[in-house]
């Protein structure tokens, strides 16, 4: 299993998006935070942005929809914006299996992330329509806060139904991880890891990636 690090554009500078994106080369994916203020108290960025962030850089991009109604304004982000990856929130998703089909149908792997107070057992079985799932260890909606170790037991059991063959999904944490925290999400079976303020607040980001990388290989 070979871990994946995700910088997370959230805690970089929003006026300088291609140059936060140009510090990391040595990053598998680039993660994006929409939110909408609405499914949660925050507001980032939408499609024109994560458009021209597309022109901006090669790496791929990992966006993160924290919006309601996702159903309607997921799609777009793998057809008009070249995403790599979408994750909608099961929590604001109205058809998920719906969803997932439009978003491999654009060429993009279709995520579906989970807050850290939804289970996962009520999705295991759409979850085969999905390539990515994304759990939250913290609550959506801001950077730098503090990682729940709580939620590891879903990462563990999404691992286990991985390893089992009842699921092909890479399993991606994100919300406080750091050089602490993702020895204890790699045990537990992640291998994408969104780091924000461990990276774009580190003096070199680029080696702080690396570093990352090195500790989820170690403790996998
Ligand atoms: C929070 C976002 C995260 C955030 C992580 O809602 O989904 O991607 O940027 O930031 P850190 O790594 O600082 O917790
Ligand atoms: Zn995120």
């Amino acid at each position: 299993m070979q871990p994946r690090i995700a910088p997370s554009l959230l805690s970089a500078d929003f006026a300088r998006l291609a140059e936060a994106a140009a510090a990391v080369p040595g990053s598998d994916w680039l993660h994006v935070d929409v939110m909408d203020n609405h499914f949660v108290p925050n507001l980032t960025i939408g499609l024109p942005v994560v458009q021209a962030l597309r022109k901006s850089t090669d790496l791929p991009l990992d966006c993160h929809l924290m919006i309601d109604d996702p159903d309607r304004w997921a799609p777009p982000y793998a057809e008009e914006a070249g995403a790599h990856n979408v994750t909608v929130h099961a929590e604001a998703a109205a058809d998920p299996v719906m969803i997932a089909r439009d978003l491999r149908a654009a060429g993009a792997l279709a995520g579906l992330a989970i807050k850290p107070g939804t289970p996962l057992e009520p999705y295991l079985e759409l979850l085969r329509s999905y390539d990515t799932l994304l759990v939250m260890t913290v609550e959506p909606g801001f950077g730098g806060q503090e990682f729940i170790a709580d939620v590891l037991p879903k990462v563990r059991e999404a691992r286990r139904r991985v390893e089992s063959g009842h699921l092909t999904l890479a399993i991606e944490v994100d919300g406080g991880i750091n050089a602490e925290t993702i020895l204890a999400a790699a045990e537990a079976g992640a291998d994408v890891f969104v780091a924000g303020s461990a990276v774009y607040h580190a003096d070199d980001p680029d080696r702080a990636v690396g570093e990352l990388r090195e500790l989820a290989r170690k403790a996998s």
